[in-house]
This record gives structure tokens, C-alpha cells and sequence, in this order.
């Protein structure tokens, strides 16, 4: 038979971040050496420390389901941790998802209908407009390009943008895909708008660990942000546990009370033991994180300097492991060329509505940088 799809899933799709990554893996099975800088994982094993909380959390029989919103310990140790920052939370307002790709999903399903406008900063990572449009909303984008991908710049922007109708905005800081760590005053600019038009704010903190001489600020720990901000975070980057798939939402107690009803008829809970493993990660892992930050600044600044030696301007990034390498117009045959003739993967700056670039993510060897960066020299790519 064929299948009489839903309108809402031909609205999407496939995600382009995993179908270069596919493409990689498939030239590398046919034996090419491909230097992978698609992937948006960190290229370190798990602390060891936590691999072990979960095998003993297993070994200990938490295989089982979990209340709904995650176990009592993790939900106190995210509100600590919340807290740490600056973020008045409580563990009742916490909701544990396998992963943070989940959490965005259960704020936009639970905040976004039919026509709703959701304002995105572009460049603006993948998944956000697909889940937007699963939902049903309207997209309302802010180009931060031209202001060197930073937010401080473009405020009047946003503000020509962020109007009554608006029902969400969605901020990620440190930004997959361009590194940016926004400043406290154009965080400060958003809760004023936000105040002024009564919106919602996302703020997406995966790479809040990730950052390099600057501290990111929680947008939820600003006056008059408390009450209409989820903040959502989790595992896979700062602890490099992309597989285990953990991550959380925090919102007002109301919010939890509202996506806990799609997060139980979905999802159920987070694997049991992974969340133990979780508590691990957030309690005993500073020294480890501290060492894959600076590994990944190395990084940044190899490829700063190897970039500006072929004459290539880059905008230095303060945070996460993503730089945007400016390219041709046309970025999807510039990365096309890219792994065909110099076996190099990288993701087109497109598929986050930045044409014109291509994502280089150093979650890569200083030797494969190098080799990278040689190879698209000499295929006169760069
Ligand atoms: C900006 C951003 N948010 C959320 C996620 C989702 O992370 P996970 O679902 O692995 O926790 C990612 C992963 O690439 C990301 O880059």
C-alpha cells in the first residue's frame, strides 16, 4: 500500500546536520580518508567516572521506569545546579528528557499552535525550525550575519521583529552553529522585549560548559525573565555522553505540569540508569570538563590561525566547538566539492539559513585540523 502521510511530517526534512555525517561514514566504508568536521559531537570518550555510576547504577537493578519527570536526585542536583547560575529553581520544575533535542520538542508542542510566530536568530540551529513547523508555528527569523553573528548588534532587529503577535522566541547561547556567546546586554535587550510583548523565551544552554574566557549568562536568572523562560540543557556536550541521550527543561511549575502530560504519553522517562549516571556527571566531573574546554580552545585557535595564514577571515567564536568559514555563494556546492575532492566534511551553512557559509566543527585531533585545512588549500577551496 502506500501510505497516506501527515501533512505535518511532509511540512519537514531529514535532519542535514546527519545526512553529511552519513555521507562521511559512507565514503569511509568505501576505504577514502575522510576528515570529519560535520559531526556536532565531542570527540572524547565519556569521563570514566560516569561510564562507571551507570554500569553500577545497571548492576544495581535500575533498569526499571522512573517517575515520570526523572529520578528525585538528578532533578535536585539540575535545580543546584540551576541555581549555581544564577536561576531560582526548584527540582519540581525540572523535567528530565532523553536528550535536549526532546526538551525543545515538548516547549515548542506545548507552547506553539497552528500560526503562532516563533522568532529564531539566525544562523539558528537545525532542528528548530523543523520543530517549529511540526507544530504548526510561523517563522519569524533575525539575521545575526551581518553583525558578525552576534546579537548585541542586531537588537533593533529583533526588535522590528518581535512584535504582539509573537509567541516565542528561541535563543542559544553559546550557538550551534556559530560559536557566538551573546553579550549581558543584548541578553538584557531580549527580556525587554519579551517583558514589553509578553513572549516566551527558549533559551537553549547546551554549550554553556563550552566556552572560552567569557561565562554565559542564564536568561532565566534576569529580572522579569523567571516566569516566561525554559531553560533547556543537557549531557551529551559538556560530558561528551551524545549517545546517552539526557537532557532537562526547567520552567514555572505550571509549564512542568503542562509538557509533563506530552512528556508521559511519549516518552515516559529517561532511561533510569543513564539519569543516575547524570547525577555523576554534574557532581564529579569538573576537572575532566575543564580539560575537553581547553582541548577544543587549542582548537579554535589552531584553526583561527591556519585560516587567517590562507587569507581567510573567520569569525572568532567564544564558545561551543563550531566556527562558520565564510565560502561561495553557493555553500551546498562548496561543501559538495569539499568532501568530493578533498575529503572533507563539513555541514552548509544553509541548513541553518546561513548561505554562503560552511559549519566547521573542531570536535577533531589538532592533526586532522591540519590535515583539513591543507586539503582544502590544495583543492583550492579556500
Ligand atoms: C543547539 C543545540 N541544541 C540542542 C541539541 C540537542 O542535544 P541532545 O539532544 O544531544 O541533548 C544540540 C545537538 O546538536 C544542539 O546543537
Amino acid at each position: 500500500m502506500s501510505y497516506d502521510f501527515s501533512e505535518r511530517i511532509q511540512r519537514v526534512e531529514p535532519s542535514a546536520t546527519l545526512a553529511i555525517s552519513n555521507l562521511a561514514a559512507e565514503k569511509e566504508a568505501e576505504g577514502a580518508d575522510v576528515v570529519d568536521l560535520s559531526v556536532g559531537a565531542p570527540d572524547f570518550p565519556t569521563p570514566e567516572n560516569v561510564t562507571e555510576a551507570g554500569k553500577a547504577a545497571m548492576d544495581a537493578g535500575h533498569t526499571g521506569y522512573t517517575s515520570t519527570n526523572g529520578v528525585p536526585g538528578l532533578k535536585e542536583a539540575i535545580a543546584d545546579k540551576l541555581r549555581d547560575g544564577g536561576v531560582d529553581a526548584e527540582a519540581d520544575e525540572v523535567i528530565v528528557t532523553p536528550g535536549a533535542k526532546q526538551a525543545l520538542y515538548e516547549v515548542v508542542q506545548t507552547l506553539v499552535d497552528e500560526g503562532d510566530e516563533v522568532v529564531l536568530l539566525d544562523p539558528a540551529w537545525v532542528s528548530y525550525e523543523a520543530q517549529v513547523k511540526l507544530a504548526g508555528g510561523d517563522l519569524n527569523r533575525v539575521d545575526l550575519a551581518p553583525h558578525g553573528f552576534q546579537l548585541e548588534p542586531a537588537l533593533d532587529d529583533l526588535a522590528a521583529a518581535v512584535s504582539e503577535d509573537t509567541e516565542l522566541l528561541i535563543v542559544n547561547s553559546p550557538s550551534n552553529p556559530t560559536g557566538a556567546v551573546y553579550t549581558d546586554a543584548a541578553l538584557e535587550g531580549v527580556r525587554d522585549l519579551a517583558v514589553e510583548h509578553d513572549v516566551a523565551v527558549i533559551s537553549d544552554e547546551i554549550y554553556e560548559r563550552i566556552s572560552y574566557g567569557v561565562e554565559p549568562t542564564s536568561l532565566a536568572s534576569l529580572d522579569g525573565m523567571a516566569d516566561r523562560t525554559v531553560t533547556v540543557n543537557g549531557f551529551s556536550k559538556a560530558y561528551s555522553m551524545t549517545g546517552w541521550r539526557l537532557g532537562y527543561l526547567h520552567a514555572t511549575e505550571e509549564f512542568v505540569s503542562e509538557a509533563g502530560k506530552l512528556h508521559s504519553h511519549s516518552v515516559s522517562c529517561a532511561t533510569n540508569f543513564v539519569q543516575r549516571a547524570g547525577i555523576e556527571a554534574l557532581e564529579n566531573t569538573e576537572e575532566a570538563v575543564v580539560e575537553m574546554r581547553e582541548a577544543f580552545r587549542g582548537r579554535r585557535d589552531l584553526l583561527i590561525d591556519l585560516f587567517e595564514e590562507h587569507g581567510v577571515d573567520v569569525a572568532v567564536p567564544d564558545g561551543a566547538f563550531y566556527m562558520m568559514l565564510p565560502v561561495d555563494a553557493d555553500d551546498e556546492a562548496w561543501c559538495e566539492a569539499a568532501i568530493e575532492q578533498a575529503n572533507v566534511a563539513t555541514v552548509p551553512g544553509s541548513a541553518f539559513n546561513a548561505p554562503g557559509y560552511a559549519r566547521i566543527s573542531y570536535a577533531a585531533s589538532e592533526d586532522r585540523l591540519r590535515e583539513a585545512v591543507e586539503r582544502l588549500a590544495d583543492a583550492d577551496l579556500i
